[in-house]
């Protein structure tokens, strides 16, 4: 069964355009994650940031001892991060490159590059029982890193393929657009032949989800804006529902 896993951390972001520091204040993080959950999100991700400038503490703490559904913590591979992880209680953790002045992740994680540091991380992390998955790009030498490194799934970032879809007008006979879509299928049948589980997720939206969710032994599509988005005009519950109506629909 495909699952989705839906990033509330925009719901943090608008308490925080409002409350700066302060560790409480609406709209609250934690009751959204049990709205999308009643709309039918299997995960909930949040991405806890070193600068904490949406997701904070608080919000981890409160949803690891409320939430029913598995939360999915995004995270940078970072001494703290680990600590942070290690102590939460999470189960999953996906580790994604971060930079301090980007508006979300911009590219994947390059696990290659830094395999004997993230080997020590990911088995680190299943020390405490949490299950690692890397945020990469569609490359084959990254998916054969992971699999090096211990990784449990592999998250393809869909991005480039959003971006096509959004320049073809969702035309798949575009050869831009097909082909961005042939690299998705490409990487999904290299992460599950390594024996990993594969993700996918990252500007995914309610046009172009279906394709996405149509992939051969796609398990989970992570997906935050496009949610939260239509969340303001008709909530967060139904547009969750939605979003799992769209995954079904190709
Ligand atoms: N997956 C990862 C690893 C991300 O960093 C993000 C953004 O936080 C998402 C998925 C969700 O992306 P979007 O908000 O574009 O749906």
């Amino acid at each position: 069964m495909l699952l989705l896993g839906v990033n509330i951390d925009h719901v943090a972001t608008v308490r925080q355009a409002r409350y700066r520091n302060a560790d409480s204040g609406e709209p609250d993080p934690v009751l959204a994650a049990h709205e999308a959950h009643l709309g039918g999100a299997d995960i909930i991700t949040i991405h806890l940031r070193e600068d904490r400038r949406h997701v904070r503490d608080r919000d981890l703490e409160l949803l690891t001892r409320t939430c029913r559904v598995r939360i999915n913590l995004e995270m940078a591979a970072t001494d703290e991060m680990v600590r942070v992880a290690r102590g939460s209680g999470v189960l999953m953790a996906t580790l994604v490159p971060e930079g301090r002045q980007e508006v979300t992740t911009e590219g994947g994680l390059d696990v290659r590059g830094q395999a004997s540091r993230l080997r020590d991380v990911v088995a680190a992390l299943r020390e405490s029982g949490i299950g690692a998955s890397a945020f990469i790009d569609a490359d084959l030498t990254q998916i054969e890193a992971a699999r090096a490194c211990g990784f449990y799934a592999c998250e393809v970032h869909t991005g480039p393929y959003a971006a096509a879809f959004a320049r073809a007008g969702g035309d798949i006979t575009r050869p831009e657009l097909s082909a961005a879509l042939g690299q998705l299928a490409v990487a999904g049948a290299a992460v599950g032949g390594a024996g990993m589980r594969f993700h996918a997720g990252h500007a995914l939206n309610y046009a172009n989800v279906g394709r996405v969710a149509a992939l051969p032994g796609v398990c989970e599509l992570h997906i935050g804006h496009a949610i939260v988005s239509r969340a303001v005009f008709v909530g967060l519950r139904e547009a969750v529902r939605q979003m799992k109506s769209a995954m079904a629909a190709d």
